[in-house]
């Protein structure tokens, strides 16, 4: 692996917790319990790999359409992996940022999830994104919000409204677009994730359910990425 690119910035969408679950016959929500070991295994790969960005999707905006039940052991898993981990990611060096609409948390979680962005703000191993109430529609409609708002006080000229102020409204923008996507579960679609920043990611599906992603089945991941010719567009020497 350490022959071949290294992904700089990998985001993943953490799909099948459901169906790891019901395989077993046992309640959705310890699918997703399951899935917080696939969190670990993710960034103790990642750091092993020399990736520089996870950017992992938690929990869209959709997913609060969800039962009530499965949304309060969801935020409850989310305080409580916060809780266990965030020791440890210090230590990892690894720093944490929450993306998406916060203000819809409840205000434990949202305490916690300013905790944990505290306490590792030192990290500068690896950069740890959790898109968590996110949407990719709802992020870029705040990118143009942002702008207009920006025009109309006379602080930016209309015609600076181009992709580049665009890009730095997102709230990825400290990092850069990500090299390779990694869905599993099987399922063949972006479920309204990073669809500006993806324009040229290369994509890898994995039949994979989260709760069972390893160290390995990033190893896997990177491997064939590094089998991909990337071109953005243009032709290469050898062609
Ligand atoms: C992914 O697992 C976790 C979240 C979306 C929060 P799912 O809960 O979507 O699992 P499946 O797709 O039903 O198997
Ligand atoms: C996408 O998975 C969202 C997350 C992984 C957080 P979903 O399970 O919500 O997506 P769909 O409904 O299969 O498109
Ligand atoms: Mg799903």
């Amino acid at each position: 692996m350490r022959s071949g690119p290294i992904p700089r910035h990998v985001a993943i969408i953490m799909d099948g917790n459901g169906r790891w679950a019901r395989e077993r016959r046992l309640p959705r929500p310890l699918g997703h319990r399951a899935g917080m070991k696939a969190v670990r295994e993710t960034v103790e790969g990642a750091i092993e790999a020399g990736v520089e960005v996870v950017t992992l999707f938690a929990f869209s905006e959709e997913n609060w359409q969800r039962p009530h039940d499965e949304i309060s052991a969801l935020m409850d898993l989310l305080e409580e992996y916060i809780a266990r981990e965030a020791q440890e990611l210090r230590q990892q060096g690894v720093r944490v940022h929450v993306l998406g609409d916060r203000s819809r948390l409840v205000p434990s979680a949202r305490g916690a999830v300013e905790r944990v962005e505290r306490d590792t703000a030192s990290g500068a191993k690896l950069q740890l994104n959790l898109c968590i109430s996110y949407s990719s529609r709802g992020e870029i409609a705040r990118a143009a919000r942002l702008l207009a708002e920006e025009v109309l006080k006379g602080t930016k000229k209309l015609e600076d409204v181009d992709e580049e102020a665009i890009r730095a409204k997102l709230y990825t923008a400290p990092w850069g677009d990500p090299d390779l996507l990694i869905r599993t579960s099987g399922e063949q679609r972006l479920s309204n994730f990073l669809l500006w920043q993806l324009a040229y990611t290369e994509l890898y599906i994995t039949p994979v359910l989260w709760p069972d992603f390893t160290r390995q089945t990033l190893v896997d991941a990177i491997l064939d990425y590094q089998r991909r010719e990337r071109r953005f567009g243009k032709v290469t020497a050898s062609s």
